[in-house]
């Protein structure tokens, strides 16, 4: 087997806060020993409850933020321990795609200036034909190079947002939640480009999101999480859940969107909370199959199943 594009062993990210003379600090821990590997041209989909650390998980593997512990190899090279300026050359290699691409886009900045951007940040002379490829290589016609952010659609946004981050010709794309604030047409309009892209560039895709179906319909694998931990690794789109998490979220339609949460999951049970991870399997509160064992040890991701499971007791 061809060595992965990306490979990460035992990331963890904890927060800080508080901690002056008159509040004691507080750690939460946003990711916890996350392994795991991307190959080169595949589409990895990570899913998630909001707020289990699906973001921080692809800020770490493009080192925007620092590790707290373990590492990320990117293409050989050990990103965690790079200094700047092989750092920024490496950066050339990578993109992200927000899901908001309003709030990443500047207003004050044409479409032109927008997409000139990648070159200047990497030193680079802006090649004469380059906007309006790019433009059209994401279906936006050429006139709109001298248009703002603010007057465009928020699809025709989203793909500047796809255009700015294949500027430079990246191997990775994160791709965070792009589609989430668009509507279920446009949608299905921004996975076929996003799809055509890969099969033309050779991309490697991280796509983040929230609805499992979409997931389910893009991804080559998909990773699960919950409260900063992969909790199941499956291998196609096809493939039966084992772990009691994904089985509930598969069985209600999953869209764990906070404020519905409660009616689409079928699941009791407090959640912990991130400052106070429990000692045991961190699902246990919610989960129909929990025993003492549960309750005392924390279920490594076992690689001894048909596929990675993190459960003593699995499907
Ligand atoms: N810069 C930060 N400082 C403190 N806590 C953070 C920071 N970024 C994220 N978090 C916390 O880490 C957890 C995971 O957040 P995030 O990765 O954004 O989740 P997701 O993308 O799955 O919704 C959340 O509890 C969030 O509040
Ligand atoms: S380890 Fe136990 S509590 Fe955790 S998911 Fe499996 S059965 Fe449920
Ligand atoms: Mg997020």
């Amino acid at each position: 087997m061809s060595e992965p594009l990306i490979r990460t062993e035992g990331l963890t990210k904890r927060f800080r806060s508080g901690g002056g003379l008159f509040s004691r600090e507080r750690v939460m821990t946003a990711v916890r020993d996350v392994t795991l590997e991307i190959a080169r041209g595949e589409v990895l989909g990570v899913v998630g409850e909001s707020g289990c650390g699906k973001s921080t998980l692809a800020r770490l593997i493009l080192r925007l933020i620092e590790t707290t512990e373990g590492s990320v190899v990117f293409d050989g090279t050990e990103l965690t321990a790079l200094p700047p300026t092989a750092l920024r050359a490496m950066r050339k290699r990578m993109a992200m795609v927000f899901q908001d691409p309003y709030s990443s886009l500047d207003p004050r900045f044409t479409l032109a200036e927008v997409l000139a951007e990648p070159f200047r940040v990497q030193g680079h002379d802006l090649p004469n034909d380059a906007v309006p490829a790019m433009l059209a290589a994401v279906g936006l016609p050429e006139a709109l190079a001298t248009s703002y952010p603010h007057q465009l659609s928020g699809g025709q946004r989203q793909r500047v947002g796809i255009a700015r981050a294949l500027a430079l010709h990246p191997d990775l794309v994160v791709l965070d939640e792009p589609t989430a604030s668009l509507d279920v047409s446009i949608q299905a309009q921004i996975i076929a480009l996003l799809a055509d892209l890969r099969d033309k560039m050779g991309l490697t895709y991280l796509f983040i999101s929230h609805d499992l179906g979409l997931v389910r319909y893009f991804c080559d694998r998909i990773v699960v999480m919950y409260l900063g931990s992969v909790v199941e690794v499956l291998p196609n789109t096809q493939a039966a859940p084992r772990h009691p998490y994904t089985d509930a979220l598969m069985r209600s339609g999953f869209a764990p969107d906070p404020a519905r949460r409660r009616e689409i999951v079928p699941l009791g049970g407090e959640i912990p909370s991130p400052f106070a991870l429990p000692a045991g399997c961190a699902f246990a509160t919610r989960c129909a199959f929990a025993s003492d064992r549960c309750r005392r040890e924390r279920p490594p991701l076992s690689q001894g199943l048909s596929h990675p499971v993190a459960c003593f007791h699995p499907l």
